[in-house]
């Protein structure tokens, strides 16, 4: 199943958006244990220091082996430049497998090249399905599993959309969730914040971030959610840390933000989990937020009319509460008013850090195979 034409890389990472680092470096690390020979390519679809230079940072990778230096554009034109800049590198590099994550443009066009070119592919958090068709993650994660020969699932919902698809059983490997291996890795190093001058104590402030065009990009939308977020933090102060998107559409609105939310650059990862953990409840449009107050057992209220981890509010805390200012204040106001505030979430299997190693043990058999045929070509 590897690349027989591999030139001695393994195996390279393709890598481009804040949430992707967090699912590769486990990974990495597992594999560079077993001294697999590996590369990362960034391929520069965040760029601001505080959106991609501090993971890799707190996260303890190297440096990419190389940054593609994509940047921003539309959805084609994204696409398209990390596909005319990807297939050298995939054709001088000759990894035995290409790994993938998530469902970013990044991870869409690495695919396509890949897939092409023949080097196989291995995609991280295969199956989530949000149904959705409007975002363009839902096209991405679709076309990149159908293209992938490994699909890596956090969850079993995930492994039966892959099937309902007509996906090779034997490809499906459920392993857990690689988001939550560095959560649990560096939750005890998750660090309070130091640049917000809010006074942070636990369980007395909410949590928000939001960033999903359907949210951030309509002016309507987006004026709703910030009123319904001034009507909560009159009973508790509220923390925002802001995406880029989020913030050039909140000045090109030219919205005047109550000062209750505070509005704060977004902050590193070991900041982010400390104030998710500590937070009384959480607001988001994020997937990876979605996992990461399931796990740590924080209330969570999802703006979104679907969510492609059902997972969460099925065992987890989190509550879809649709694109509707009403019901979210609603949601968390009730919350907040009832003794057992918590809707009792569980961890859903094969969430417990050890992913990684799950995904690296069955590489080691593929590899060696690779690994002989190579030599027996050079
Ligand atoms: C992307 C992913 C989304 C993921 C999110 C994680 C796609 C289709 N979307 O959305 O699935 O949830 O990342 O955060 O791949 N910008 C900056 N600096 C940066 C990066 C972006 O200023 O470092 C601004 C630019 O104005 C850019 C906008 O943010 O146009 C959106 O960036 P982009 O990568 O296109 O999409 P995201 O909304 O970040
Ligand atoms: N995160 C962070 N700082 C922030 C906001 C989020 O470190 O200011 C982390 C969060 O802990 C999670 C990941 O970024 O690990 C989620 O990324 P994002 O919400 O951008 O993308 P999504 O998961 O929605 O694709």
């Amino acid at each position: 199943m590897a690349n027989p034409e591999s030139s001695g890389v393994a195996i390279t990472h393709v890598v481009g958006a804040r949430p992707n680092f967090m699912k590769m470096a486990p990974v990495y690390f597992a594999l560079a244990e077993l001294g697999i020979a590996q590369r990362i390519v960034h391929t520069g679809q965040h760029y601001d220091a505080r959106m991609s230079d501090v993971f890799f940072e707190e996260l303890g990778l190297p440096n990419p082996d190389t940054n593609l230096g994509v940047g921003s554009g539309s959805q084609a034109v994204q696409t398209a430049e990390v596909m005319l800049r990807i297939e050298p590198e995939l054709l001088t590099q000759r990894p035995a497998w290409l790994c993938v994550y998530g469902d970013v443009n990044s991870t869409l066009a690495a695919t396509l090249v890949a897939s092409k070119l023949g080097v196989p592919i291995a995609h991280v958090e295969a199956g989530l399905r949000s149904g959705d068709w409007s975002m363009p993650e839902e096209i991405n994660r679709l076309v990149t599993d159908r293209l992938s020969q490994l699909l890596f699932t956090p969850s079993s919902d995930a492994d039966q959309n892959l099937l309902r698809e007509g996906a090779e059983p034997s490809s499906i490997k459920m392993v857990g969730n690689c988001m939550i291996d560095s959560l649990v890795r560096l939750l005890p190093k998750a660090s309070k914040p130091r640049t917000i001058s809010t006074p942070l104590e636990q369980g007395a402030y909410g949590l928000v971030t939001l960033h999903r065009p359907a949210t951030v990009d309509d002016a309507a939308t987006l004026k709703g959610v910030l009123a319904a977020l001034a009507r909560l933090a009159r009973q508790l102060p509220i923390v925002f840390p802001v995406h880029p998107r989020t913030r050039a559409n909140l000045e090109a609105q030219g919205f005047s933000v109550d000062p209750s939310i505070h509005l704060v650059d977004p902050v590193g990862y070991l900041e982010f989990l400390w104030l998710q953990k500590n937070a009384r409840f959480v607001v988001t449009d994020s997937g990876g937020v979605q996992e990461e107050t399931t796990y740590l057992g924080v209330p969570c209220f999802t703006f979104r009319d679907n969510t492609e981890r059902p997972v969460t509010c099925e065992h987890g805390t989190n509550t879809l509460v649709g694109r509707n200012p009403e019901r979210l204040v609603n949601e968390v106001l009730a919350m907040l008013g009832s003794s057992s505030d918590r809707k009792s979430g569980r961890r859903p299997a094969l969430w417990d850090g050890a992913a990684a190693q799950r995904i690296a043990k069955i590489f080691e058999p593929l590899l060696r195979t690779a690994e002989s045929r190579a030599s027996r070509h050079s």
